[in-house]
């Protein structure tokens, strides 16, 4: 049962006794992603990256957020409270700490389905998704997502910039474009393989050795679009010394 705390009082003095918004919102949200099969029959299975708004009002705003597999997102802020609810794949967050005009340093945390985080409108994070499935995510927002100004910071010199909502609209279409291209290239090297079955032992042999460096030139491929589309910032080897994975619970 939720605690609301007192709900009628003639004392102003109360609000400290009194959960926030997003503390209240955090705890149903826990309840609805305990049960990720029961989210995902209720939003549908993943079949691509997007943003399907499930509300927006001025002061909140409910989405479900599908990341493609192998997507990366730039540093970007909010400059809202966030509740983030995974009920599929995983997703990798880089934090950083603003400097003038700069991030610099960070800390990283990785949830999976059943999970949840709640961001404070100050922070600044960068999201992937590490995998070759798709990670399925309920994000709530303090605010209006869409039409709060705020910023997004270069992958690579960490430059502030306003952000682009068009710019995130692109990066899902993009990260959608190659994992088609790869799901298509497979499928391609299998039907190729089947069309021309084995005649003898001699050309089966043959048969199989190409098949098996079809797919090992398909899975190199693969490997070097992932890390092609993952930021390094993410990748374990390059985490700054001395920076510490944190827990997925509360990020303020
Ligand atoms: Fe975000």
């Amino acid at each position: 049962m939720l605690n609301l705390g007192p709900v009628s009082s003639p004392s102003a003095e109360l609000p400290l006794t009194q959960p926030t918004p997003e503390l209240v919102i955090k705890e149903i949200l826990e309840g609805t992603v305990s049960s990720p099969s029961e989210v995902e029959a209720a939003l549908g299975t993943p079949r691509q990256g997007s943003i399907s708004i499930l509300h927006h009002a001025r002061d909140l705003t409910i989405l479900n957020v599908v990341w493609t597999p192998g997507m990366a997102v730039y540093p970007h802020d909010h400059r809202m409270w966030a509740l983030i609810g995974l009920y599929g794949g995983r997703e990798d967050n880089t934090f950083y700490r603003e400097a003038p005009r700069v991030c610099r340093s960070r800390e990283a945390s990785s949830w999976r389905p059943g999970n949840t985080a709640l961001l404070g409108e100050s922070i600044i994070h960068a999201v992937a998704n590490p995998l070759r499935v798709f990670t399925g995510a309920i994000h709530i927002y303090g605010g209006d997502f869409f039409g709060t100004p705020r910023s997004e910071w270069d992958r690579e010199t960490l430059q502030e910039q306003p952000f682009d909502v068009e710019r995130a609209r692109k990066l899902f279409a993009d990260a959608n474009e190659r994992w088609l291209a790869n799901v298509e290239g497979r499928r391609l090297a299998l039907t190729r393989y089947e069309l021309q079955p084995p005649s003898g032992p001699s050309t089966q042999g043959e048969n199989r050795l190409i098949l098996r460096l079809a797919a090992a030139a398909a899975d190199r491929a693969d490997r070097a679009a992932h890390r092609e589309e993952i930021d390094p910032e993410h990748r374990e080897q390059d985490r700054e010394p001395g920076t510490t994975a944190i827990q997925p619970a509360t990020v303020r």
